[in-house]
């Protein structure tokens, strides 16, 4: 089978392998990440739907003993009662630190499955299977594990690198247009942040995904090897997302984290000019509609202000706000809060 494999080198290090079909031989390629051991899967019910007998049948006929746990498919499910329900569930199945979880399905079964791993027994080996383009090109890379609170995404996590990333493109294939898009948002984030030539190729629409996705995950993990702990450049990843996290907030969850990234990069791109940076605006917003986005923003910047105020990229007085210098180039700015609520102000 023909795949790509990406090596990441940071507190651990680990491969990240992608390719079309890998999940028909997911058991032969995690034994050397976690040797013979046994496995936890934990997935959502969409993916469990379509998926969970393959992979519990490749992983048993490969050797593993092997138990799986369920959780509702949605962002409501990244939530403490599930955090609780799953690491009572490892102790149940009497799971022991020499054994692995599999975090099977996308950002949310990610991101808990990870936060899981790094808290029973103060820490298991984990492998991240994703399963959307989202959590291919994004959060199964680099570590961060979370779940959210009432006040706010994402608020309660850790760094957690995992043992291997496992990356079937061909999964992708049954997932709902709107899912896929949510990913794209995140693709044409990379471009914008850091590559100018993978900004222009995602003007084929639709791109290759396979070369797309490991371009991604490469400038990821050079970002994730230089500031894995989140104290400088990693910031830039989170272009459009302070705006975004804000209008999810507002929308209950109810707009999805890609078409929220894909208006809070609007924002910002409105903002930049406004700082003496460029202005992307006409460019960026025109290829985001190509790709089915609706770019307006559908709450007054007093609204998107307040939201903002308790995101965790504030810090003091300042909120670190990821703007474009051209496409390919963006830069971290601490704005002041009040600053930043005129400049909303200007461009909602
Ligand atoms: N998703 C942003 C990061 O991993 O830093």
């Amino acid at each position: 089978m023909q795949y790509r494999t990406i090596a990441v080198e940071a507190s651990r290090s680990y491969n990240i392998h992608i390719g079309a079909g890998l999940l028909s031989s997911i058991g032969d390629m995690i034994r050397p990440a976690v040797g013979c051991c046994r496995l936890a899967v934990l997935t959502d019910s969409n993916v469990e739907s379509l998926y969970g007998n393959s992979i519990m049948d490749n992983l048993r006929s490969a050797g593993y003993e092997a138990c799986k746990f369920v959780i509702p498919a949605g962002e409501a499910s990244k939530c403490a009662e599930n955090l609780l329900a799953f690491l009572n569930f490892l102790a149940a199945e009497r799971l022991t630190r020499s054994d692995a979880v599999v975090a099977f399905g996308g950002g949310v079964v990610g991101d808990l499955g990870g936060l899981s791993a790094s808290l029973y027994l103060r820490g298991v080996k984990y492998i991240q299977v994703p399963t959307t383009l989202l959590a291919a090109v994004d959060s199964s890379v680099g570590g961060k594990t979370a779940i959210d609170i009432p006040a706010g995404k994402n608020l309660v996590g850790s760094f957690y690198q995992p043992s291997m990333v496992c990356c079937d493109t061909a999964l992708m294939d049954t997932l709902p247009a709107e899912i896929y898009r949510d990913g794209c948002a995140e693709v044409i984030k990379y471009g914008v942040i850091l590559d100018a030539a993978l900004y222009r190729l995602l003007h084929d629409v639709p791109f290759e995904r396979e070369s797309v996705v490991a371009r991604c995950v490469e400038i990821k993990r050079d970002v994730v090897q230089q500031d894995e702990f989140d104290n400088g450049i990693r910031g830039l990843l989170n272009f459009g997302h302070t705006f975004g996290h804000a209008i999810e907030k507002l929308s209950d969850f109810g707009v999805s984290h890609g078409a929220a990234v894909a208006k809070g990069m609007v924002i910002a791109a409105k903002v930049a000019p406004l700082c003496g940076l460029c202005d992307i605006v006409e460019e960026l917003s025109s290829l985001l509609v190509r790709y089915g986005f609706d770019i307006s923003c559908p709450y007054s910047a007093s609204e998107i202000y307040n939201a903002l105020l308790s995101d965790k990229k504030r810090r003091g007085g300042t909120i670190s706000v990821v703007l474009p210098r051209a496409i390919g180039d963006c830069t971290l700015v601490d704005l002041p809060v009040e600053e930043l609520e005129t400049l909303l102000e200007k461009v909602i």
